[in-house]
């Protein structure tokens, strides 16, 4: 196990990144690009404010040149969020690195978050540079950035489809210049778990000066790995993890904040560290952020969905009902749900029927409590769900 005390000295910004993974939040950047999501100021705000409530580390607010909207709400959350940084996301450009440094200016923590791609598909077709040419780009944005701030991230895009000795060299150049977070960026969701895994420690164990920097996991979820190509990057050393509250962003999304939060927690064994998210705020944030976003959370998405501690079948409902652990590895009041739901269907058994029926004050003789039940699964053939209401009519 690398030593990563050394990247205390790196700045303020990240005091005590050894015991603790540092959560950047870019629901408001990477997850407003989700097509058919538009947030206003004020919601901005909301969410901006509730983030802050959940304990993420930094919050990155917009792409300030990219819209005055954008702007004016990376300079509204600078001006009215403390105890968090806030970011904005720039391209390797100086006009870009000053509108951004001028929508930071009010921050308490402020970070430039500037970069461009790596891969030969993003050079050749995207930017038409050379290697050399991006790599000279990237350097001077880094230093031009510093000027505004000493808290200085640097992305290199769709790093999950580049050669790994170009990746090394643009890391090692890029901290010589100043870059204090090392962003690496599986654009495109292409990667696996283990690859990514591999991505990371290859970076740290490769590039002399990486102990100078924080690595960070941005994964996107084209296949549905971006949550476990995350956990592999902190597996491998990452201490910072970019993600947006359920998931949202361009195309199948970023990864999942609640999802990694809770992995990080419930699996400690296994990660032996954290962060600092109050969890008891994940199930508010992410039905704020489905709220204002107009992004309905599928009902068994994992951690904050509705079907998430919820249970209808007759094996797990007896299960639970004595003790939750056999079918729950999360206690819901962990994460701010109220508790696990026996939800009645025509799978659902005695337990379940005598547990809800109990709920609204009911116990009944075991011969009755019989008839009850042959009705209930008569009734239940007939209907998705059976209700309290349908209950008090069963019960006469
Ligand atoms: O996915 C990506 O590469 C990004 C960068 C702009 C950080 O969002
Ligand atoms: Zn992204």
């Amino acid at each position: 196990m690398r030593d990563l005390r050394r990247r205390n000295r790196t700045g303020p910004y990240n005091p005590d990144v050894t015991d603790r993974v540092l959560v950047f939040d870019t629901t408001l950047r990477d997850g407003e690009q989700s097509p058919g999501v538009r947030l206003s100021l004020d919601e901005k705000l909301e969410i901006g404010k509730q983030l802050t409530k959940l304990g993420v580390d930094i919050i990155e607010a917009g792409f300030p040149i990219s819209s005055p909207g954008d702007f004016a709400s990376v300079n509204m959350l600078a001006k009215e969020l403390r105890g968090v940084t806030i970011c904005g996301l720039t391209r390797a450009r100086e006009k870009d690195i000053e509108v951004a440094a001028e929508a930071l200016a009010p921050a308490e923590q402020r970070r430039i978050h500037t970069g461009l791609g790596v891969s030969d598909n993003h050079l050749t077709h995207k930017l038409r540079m050379s290697r050399e040419e991006a790599l000279a780009t990237g350097v001077k944005a880094v230093k031009f950035a510093r000027q505004f701030t000493d808290d200085v991230e640097y992305f290199m895009e769709d790093s999950g489809r580049a050669d790994l000795d170009y990746v090394y060299k643009v890391v090692e150049e890029v901290i010589r210049a100043g870059a204090t977070t090392i962003n690496v960026p599986d654009t495109t969701g292409y990667t696996y778990p283990n690859e990514y895994f591999h991505l990371i420690k290859g970076i740290i164990e490769n590039v002399p000066n990486s102990d100078l920097a924080v690595f960070s996991c941005h994964c996107h979820n084209d296949l549905g790995m971006a949550t476990a190509n995350t956990l592999g990057g902190v597996m491998a050393g990452a201490r910072q993890v970019e993600v947006t509250v359920n998931g949202i962003g361009e195309r199948a999304g970023n990864t999942a904040l609640e999802e990694v939060v809770m992995a990080l927690h419930i699996r400690k064994d296994k990660f032996g560290i954290g962060t600092r998210i109050d969890t008891t705020q994940l199930l508010p944030t992410s039905r704020m952020v489905s709220r204002l976003s107009g992004m309905v959370v599928q009902r068994n998405k994992a951690v904050v969905g509705a079907n998430a501690y919820a249970h209808s079948s007759g094996i797990h409902q007896d299960g639970v009902l004595k003790e939750r652990s056999t079918y729950e590895i999360i206690d819901p009041l962990l994460v701010g749900a109220e508790k696990s739901e026996i939800i009645l269907t025509a799978r659902s058994g005695r337990a379940g029927l005598k547990h809800r029926l109990a709920e609204i004050g009911f116990a009944f003789s075991e011969d009755r409590f019989e008839e009850i039940y042959t009705d209930f699964l008569k009734l239940a053939d007939t209907k998705k769900e059976v209700d309290e209401d349908d209950l008090r009519l069963l019960v006469g």
